[in-house]
């Protein structure tokens, strides 16, 4: 099986570079490849990639994910976001290849408290969230086969997110404060590189179980609970930090403005997920304790 990898130097693209290695040959790409192009913005490129190489799979783990620079660069990340997918679902609708690509709870409008299941009605609330939609519907439109993820509040050990921007503010402030009123769970990209995996095996056999899920640990907490697990967790790992979990401060989403509006409800129902690939996803805690090891173990 010929697999094309793109944006493999992301949370979860340097993840599924591990989890789809036993699957086949694997071409992980990113925007600066030379030898086959690998930038999303480059359509004309993207596309001769597509055909001089023909995977099986097509995994597209690349986005423009700049949450709050894309209220200012709509077309760039209109363009990485739904025109480079239009191109790989066009693609894989010719050649009868598998695309797999990876979405967000930021097609939600965020209201309520209930988990978002995966035939409700969308509804953005910002530019990212807009491109992401759109790069959805090209691919429901095409007719191609495909895995579409959606996930939310992504973290990994390598790369940028929230845990690690928590740790690093709590070695270096005397305070800190965080949104106390925004609802997800932190999902680990190694679960959504091995559900992908788990579920692209699947679905070379049986393609009826291809479609739309929702893919996202177990559980729930709020930013503020979330920085206090980790702070908890980093304390109990002898990290020296001079803000402990107790004195995390909670804040409003009011207090802390920023260019692009967020869903203050990110929950996922992933009971679709795990009903169609019999899986069980596990609680968000186990990974973000384990994530924590990884950096600062001993
Ligand atoms: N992170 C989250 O919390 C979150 C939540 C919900 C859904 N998702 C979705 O999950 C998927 C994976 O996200 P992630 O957390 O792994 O994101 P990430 O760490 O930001 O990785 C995205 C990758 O895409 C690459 N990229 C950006 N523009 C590109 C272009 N024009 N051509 C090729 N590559 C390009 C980036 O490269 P550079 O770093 O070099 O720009 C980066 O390596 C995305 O579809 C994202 O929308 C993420």
């Amino acid at each position: 099986m010929k697999i094309l990898l793109l944006g493999r130097d992301g949370q979860v693209g340097w993840e599924l570079q591990r989890s789809l290695a036993p699957l086949g040959q694997v071409l992980a790409l990113n925007a600066r490849s030379q030898d086959y192009c690998g930038d999303l913005s480059d359509l004309q490129g993207l596309q001769a990639t597509l055909e001089r190489y023909a995977p099986d799979v097509i995994v597209n783990a690349a986005a423009y994910t700049a949450v709050d620079k894309a209220e200012s660069e709509p077309e760039q990340a209109h363009r990485v976001n739904a025109e480079a997918v239009g191109v790989m679902a066009q693609a894989a609708a010719r050649s009868g290849a598998l695309l797999v690509h990876y979405s967000t709870d930021y097609v939600f409008p965020g209201d309520g408290s209930a988990p978002w299941q995966e035939d409700q009605p969308v509804g953005p609330l910002n530019v990212y969230g807009h491109s992401k939609l759109a790069g959805e519907q090209a691919i429901l439109a095409s007719g191609c086969k495909h895995l579409i993820f959606r996930t939310c509040w992504v973290y990994a050990a390598r790369g940028s997110n929230f845990a690690r921007t928590m740790l690093r503010l709590a070695c270096e402030r005397e305070t800190l404060g965080v949104i106390d009123d925004q609802f997800g769970a932190p999902t680990a990209a190694e679960l959504i590189a091995d559900v992908s995996a788990h579920a692209i095996v699947a679905v070379r056999r049986d393609p009826q179980r291809g479609g739309l899920y929702h893919l996202a640990a177990a559980g729930e907490t709020s930013w503020c609970g979330y920085a206090r697990f980790v702070l908890e967790q980093a304390a109990a790992l002898g990290v020296p930090l001079k803000v402990s979990a107790g004195q995390v401060q909670a804040l409003t989403t009011d207090a802390y403005p920023t260019p692009a509006k967020r869903p203050a409800n990110s929950r996922l129902n992933t009971q679709k997920l795990q009903q169609a690939f019999a899986l069980t996803l596990p609680d968000w805690r186990q990974g973000v304790a384990r994530m924590l090891m990884e950096i600062h173990g001993k």
